[in-house]
């Protein structure tokens, strides 16, 4: 298997902004319309603000390393989406996977010592257990070398972690969450912050405004948004830059392709695909009989549905061929198929499994040939896809547009 060394991302004239103070680079982003991390990548290693935990660094990026908006970071990431399972040391996740407390935080911290810095994580994850893990997990060390991601936005009941059904992104809400947030994750600062869906009822301005004086406070470094509608992103953008965006994508689902990649290439932004894994299709851990219990999130995703799975076996088909081909898993080449796309882009696979984490990790190594990549994207482009990537429910809060600010 060949090492990817993965570039980063110098759009603009790389060689004439080498110098230029933070205050004229911030001006010029602004004039550009692009992030400032985008000029400041150009500008040369000294004057990144790629560190780990966004501040700047000097000296050379190691090889194994890729740019995120403003983080760098190592190519593949650790989805941690736990809740209570059996017993009070039980964890699950929202497929048909278990581990425990004790395995849980043992499994991130094993991911941080093989490389992993992107941790993804989010409020209503458990709620509060995932924030209470990771936070456990990624102390002293560990800590500084992590890139701590994590959300606000469904409206969770702050006291008994009860979710009361909808969004909230009111400000008064979003700093409480915060508080609570830098509690449960041990730290005294949240590197990204994203909101996880739109809230319909609140302009992004008043989002971004509290976001930015939590920013100017030290408590967040960096914000996101999850499956926002596109004009959000502009208006949102325009407010204070947006670091990155997290949506569904795979070779299971490439919406993003027509309209959100772009958008964040045109922006700088950074993009993190959840579900990297198809939800497990792609890792081969479904097959045309599989039928999922009621507490599986998959029984209610019309894809994986028992009249359409059969005829979508035939992705899962093609990526174990390829897995074949390539001499890999198909885990794997559906991580490094992501990674291909673009070099800007970090998968979070979600796992309990210590072997599972370690064969994700070492996609970080596999490469595919311009011709290797253009067979299988025209291979994965040929299958359609039947049945909803999500339920009506689920499906209905994405690609949501902010209210205009009155
Ligand atoms: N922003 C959002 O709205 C949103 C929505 C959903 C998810 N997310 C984030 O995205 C992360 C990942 O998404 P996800 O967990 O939904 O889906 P995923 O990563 O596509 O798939 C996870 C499933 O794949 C299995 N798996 C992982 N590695 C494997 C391997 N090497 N071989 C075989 N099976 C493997 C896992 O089981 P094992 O435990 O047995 O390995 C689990 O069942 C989440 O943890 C969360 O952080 C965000």
């Amino acid at each position: 298997m060949k090492r990817t060394i993965p570039k980063t991302t110098p759009r603009a004239d790389t060689h004439q902004v080498d110098q230029i103070p933070r205050r004229r680079l911030l001006m010029a982003a602004a004039t550009l319309g692009v992030a400032p991390w985008l000029l400041s990548a150009c500008a040369g290693a000294a004057n990144t603000s790629g560190a780990a935990a966004g501040k700047p660094t000097s000296g050379p990026r190691p090889a194994a390393s890729r740019r995120l908006g403003p983080f760098e970071v190592f190519p593949i990431g650790l989805g941690v989406q736990w809740h209570p399972g059996r017993g009070p040391q039980g964890v699950v996740d929202l497929y048909s996977s278990s581990t425990t407390r004790q395995g849980g935080v043992a499994l991130i911290r094993r991911a941080a010592d093989l490389g992993v810095t992107l941790f993804d994580t989010a409020e209503v994850y458990g709620p509060f257990m995932s924030e209470e893990l990771l936070g456990a997990a990624l102390q002293g060390s560990r800590r500084d070398r992590a890139v701590i991601s994590t959300k606000f936005g469904f409206d969770v009941d702050p006291a008994t972690g009860e979710r009361r059904g909808g969004v909230n992104s009111r400000p008064e809400h979003i700093r409480q969450v915060v508080e609570a947030q830098l509690r449960r994750l041990r730290t005294d600062r949240i590197d990204l912050l994203y909101q996880h869906r739109v809230d319909p009822n609140v302009p992004i301005e008043d989002v971004v405004g509290t976001i930015k004086d939590l920013i100017k406070q030290g408590k967040v470094l960096h914000y996101g948004l999850s499956e926002p509608g596109l004009q959000t992103v502009r208006r949102a953008h325009k407010e204070h830059p947006v670091a990155v965006i997290q949506n569904e994508y795979s070779m299971l689902y490439r919406g993003p392709e027509a309209e959100v990649l772009p958008l964040c290439e045109e922006l700088g932004i950074g993009f993190v695909p959840w579900s990297p894994l198809g939800m497990g299709f792609l890792a081969g851990t479904v097959d045309a009989t599989s039928r999922f219990e009621e507490q599986d999130f998959r029984a209610a995703v019309p894809r994986f549905a028992p009249d359409v799975l059969p005829a979508n076996m035939a992705l899962a088909d093609l990526v174990k061929a390829w897995a074949a081909r390539k001499n890999v898993t198909p885990a794997q080449l559906s991580l490094a198929w992501l990674t291909a796309q673009k070099p800007w882009i970090v998968p979070i696979p979600g796992t309990t499994n210590v072997a599972h984490l370690q064969e994700n990790v070492a996609a970080a190594s596999i490469s595919f040939s311009a011709a290797e990549l253009a067979e299988l994207n025209a291979a994965v482009a040929a299958i359609p896809i039947r049945g909803a990537r999500l339920s009506p429910a689920v499906l209905s809060a994405t690609g949501v547009e902010a209210p205009p600010k009155r």
